[in-house]
C-alpha cells in the first residue's frame, strides 16, 4: 500500500504542475457521463495512471475519466477507483480543485474499499490519506509534510448543500433551512473537494448532494468520489449516508460510474438528515 501513496503523491506534484502551467480548453468529445472534458482532465488522467501504472501490486484502474477500468496486472491485489481532477470547471475562475483516490480489494463496491486518499490543489497543496485513521499532509519544497490527524466533533457549524435548489424536493429544503435558521453558514464552492475538506478540517458541518427532481440518484460517482470520502468521514469520526440512511460504505455498485445521493458529516447534522428524511434508528 506505501508504494501506492508514493505513486500518488508523485501524480499529485505532477497534476500540479500542469494546473499552472498547462493551456486551458476543452477537448473535442465528452466523458462517459456526458461531460464536456478540459485538456487538463485529459492530462491529469493520463498522469496518474502512467504513475500508478508503474506499481506491481495494482490491478485495476477506474477512472471517471475512463469508459471502461482498465487491466494493469493480472496478478495484482488492488483496484484504483480516481478522480484525477475534481473540480475542473472552477480552474477557470482559479477556485480550488482536487484528485481522489479509492483503494480497493476484490471488486468496486463500498465493503471493498480499504483506504483512500485526496489531494487539494489550492493556495497551497495538501494531501489527505486515509487508513486506520486520518492524517493530514502539505506539500513544501517538493515533499508532502505531516500535518496533523483529522478528528471531527460532535457538531459543526457550516453546511454545504449541493445540487440544483430548484429540483430539490420539500423536505430537503426545509432540512437545509433547518441548520441555517440555527446559525450554520453557507460554505459551498461548487467544488467537493474543498468543500468537505473545509468541513472535515474545521471539525464538522454538513455536506449534501442529494437525489433532486431531475436526477434521482444526485450526481457524485460512488467509486470515484462517494465511496472514498465516506471512508475519511468515518475514521476521522463523522458519518456518510444516503437518502435512505444506508451507509455509503455499504453501497453496491453495477457500473463504475453509478452516482448516489449522499451526505457527509459530523453526528448532530447527520441525525438532523434522518429526521427529515423521516429515516427510522
Ligand atoms: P467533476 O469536476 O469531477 O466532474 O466533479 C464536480 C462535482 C463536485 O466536485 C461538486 O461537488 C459537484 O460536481 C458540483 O456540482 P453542482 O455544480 O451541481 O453543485
Ligand atoms: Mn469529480
Ligand atoms: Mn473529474
Amino acid at each position: 500500500m506505501h508504494e501506492i501513496f508514493e505513486a500518488i503523491k508523485r501524480g499529485a506534484k505532477r497534476v500540479h504542475e500542469a494546473i499552472n502551467f498547462e493551456e486551458l480548453g476543452y477537448c473535442e468529445g465528452e466523458n462517459c457521463s456526458g461531460e464536456k472534458q478540459l485538456k487538463l482532465d485529459v492530462k491529469s488522467d493520463e498522469v496518474i495512471e502512467e504513475e500508478l501504472s508503474k506499481i506491481n501490486s495494482v490491478k485495476i484502474l477506474a477512472s471517471e475519466e475512463k469508459t471502461e477500468p482498465l487491466l494493469i496486472n493480472e496478478n495484482g491485489k488492488y483496484l484504483i477507483g480516481y478522480d484525477p481532477l475534481d473540480g475542473s470547471s472552477l480552474i477557470d475562475v482559479n477556485l480550488s480543485v482536487g484528485s481522489i483516490f479509492g483503494i480497493y480489494e476484490n471488486g468496486f463496491n463500498g465493503k471493498d474499499l480499504v483506504a483512500s486518499a485526496y489531494i487539494v490543489y489550492g493556495p497551497r497543496v495538501e494531501l489527505v490519506i486515509a487508513t486506520v485513521k486520518v492524517e493530514r499532509f502539505i506539500l513544501r519544497d517538493g515533499e508532502f509534510h505531516f500535518m496533523e490527524e483529522i478528528r471531527l466533533a460532535n457538531k459543526g457549524k457550516i453546511n454545504a448543500p449541493g445540487g440544483t435548489q430548484k429540483e430539490w424536493y420539500d423536505y430537503h429544503k426545509s432540512m437545509i433551512d433547518s441548520l441555517f435558521k440555527e446559525g450554520y453558514r453557507l460554505r459551498y464552492s461548487g467544488g467537493m473537494v474543498p468543500d468537505l475538506h473545509q468541513v472535515l478540517v474545521k471539525g464538522g458541518g454538513l455536506f449534501s448532494y442529494p437525489g433532486t427532481k431531475d436526477k434521482p440518484n444526485g450526481k457524485l460517482r460512488k467509486v470515484f468520489e462517494v465511496l472514498p470520502f465516506a471512508n475519511i468521514f468515518e475514521k476521522a469520526g463523522g458519518f456518510a449516508i444516503n437518502e435512505k440512511g444506508e451507509r455509503l460504505l455499504n453501497l453496491k455498485i453495477d457500473n463504475v460510474h453509478d452516482t448516489t445521493p449522499c451526505f457527509f458529516g459530523s453526528k448532530y447534522e447527520i441525525d438532523r438528515v434522518k429526521e427529515y428524511y423521516d429515516i427510522k434508528g
